[in-house]
């Protein structure tokens, strides 16, 4: 636990050492490129290094991403090429239907097709976007007003959202805009009103998934899917709260998820330990021999980040502040400092961690996951620059 005070102590990281952290984490992601460029990295590390995968799962955006973060800051013609060349694979991906009965659209395509079309205009990154926005459209569910997250379509066994899928609604944000049409916006705005008004405890922790009946709608309970329990807050679902509520903003500039934004982002802060890496979930503290992880930090300070250029100057440099104190934990306790240690860029992150309260098994307990080494480098990038996102 920490006090607002306490957590005013900490040291902030410097400019030269989100230079010299970035410098790094670009050139790791270079030499990466001989392994990932066909291939992809798995969802997690083994024993620190991922082995090749295809294009599944709802994790590969992300190695994407950081080839076209990359790219941005060396303009390297290699790191385009091999962005292009997976750009490709995501067209067939959605073309051909390989593992895309999920909602996880955003995750997929934001990072991987939507910054392609930003940075070099690729009609086939638009277009694969596109598509990826309307299979997302097709999971929307009148009753209820959310979009289903896993299984098949309207099963009583999966008729939920999770706090996940607000990095999902941007994509149909920006297929929105670059159609011009209506009902992506629409659809978005409904499922966020939804989510926010289910998934948010008293107590400001989150819960990671919430039922709907689906024979009327009516919200029935939460239920934690990869957290320690239904009750307690795992703490990468808080993540994606503050992620979530800050692009919610960003896009419908509705105040109240200011205050939403607030309120997670505040319970997440109080509930770091000592060294601000998050346990997996805030049920574990100082003194725990349970695993951190470590991507739940990074997309918490791509979060404060991000709503820190909505907010007047007092509370944009607080949350700017925060960010920087959780940043130089993750470069002093979990960057990879050299490629013969990993071929991540983030240690100490869980994918999924076995509790007698989940249907989970370990997975990725304390390894490297592309999620978190996207974040952290997403959040060097804010850190040196006014950076247009891919969200
Ligand atoms: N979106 C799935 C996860 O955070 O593990």
């Amino acid at each position: 636990m920490q006090t607002k005070e306490h957590l005013l102590t900490y040291k902030t990281i410097s400019e030269e050492q989100v230079a010299e952290a970035k410098a790094l984490a670009v050139s790791l992601v270079k030499e990466n490129l001989k392994d990932f460029t066909c291939k992809f990295p798995d969802s997690n590390s083994r024993n620190q290094f991922y082995p090749q995968t295809e294009n599944v799962e709802w994790t590969t955006g992300f190695w994407t991403g950081e080839i076209w973060l990359a790219y941005e800051e060396t303009g390297d013609e290699a790191l385009k090429k091999a962005g292009e060349i997976q750009v490709d694979s995501f067209m067939d991906r959605i073309v051909n239907r390989v593992d895309v009965d999920h909602h996880d659209m955003g995750f997929l395509y934001s990072p991987s097709c939507v910054a392609a079309y930003q940075l070099t205009g690729s009609q086939t990154a638009k277009e694969a976007a596109l598509k990826a926005a309307d299979n997302l459209m097709g999971r929307f569910h009148e009753k209820g007003q959310f979009f289903q997250a896993w299984g098949t379509l309207g099963a009583h066994d999966n008729y939920r959202l999770i706090i996940d899928c607000l990095l999902n609604m941007p994509l149909l944000f920006w297929a929105s805009e670059v159609t011009g049409k209506e009902a992506y916006r629409e659809k978005a705005l409904a499922h966020i009103t939804t989510a926010m008004q289910n998934i948010i405890r008293p107590d400001c922790s989150t819960y990671h998934t919430y039922f709907f009946d689906p024979e009327t709608g009516v919200p029935l309970r939460g239920v934690t899917h990869q957290g320690n329990r239904d009750g307690s807050a795992w703490a990468r679902g808080q993540a994606w709260g503050i992620y979530g509520s800050a692009m919610a903003y960003r896009y419908l500039k509705n105040p109240e998820y200011i205050e939403v934004f607030e309120k997670v982002t505040a319970y997440f802060l109080d509930h770091l330990p000592k060294d601000l890496i998050p346990y997996w979930d805030f049920d574990f503290d100082d003194g725990s021999d349970e695993p951190r992880d470590s991507s739940s930090a990074a997309i918490a300070v791509c979060g404060m980040l991000e709503m820190a250029k909505y907010l007047p100057e007092d509370k944009a440099a607080y949350y700017t502040d925060m960010a920087k104190r959780l940043m130089l934990a993750l470069w002093e306790h979990c960057a990879v400092k050299a490629a013969k240690e990993s071929n991540g860029l983030l240690l100490h992150g869980t994918y999924a961690r076995d509790s007698v309260n989940n249907p989970c098994n370990d997975r990725g307990v304390d390894e490297c996951n592309t999620w978190g080494d996207y974040y952290y480098l997403e959040g060097l990038v804010r850190l040196s620059r006014d950076w247009k996102t891919y969200w």
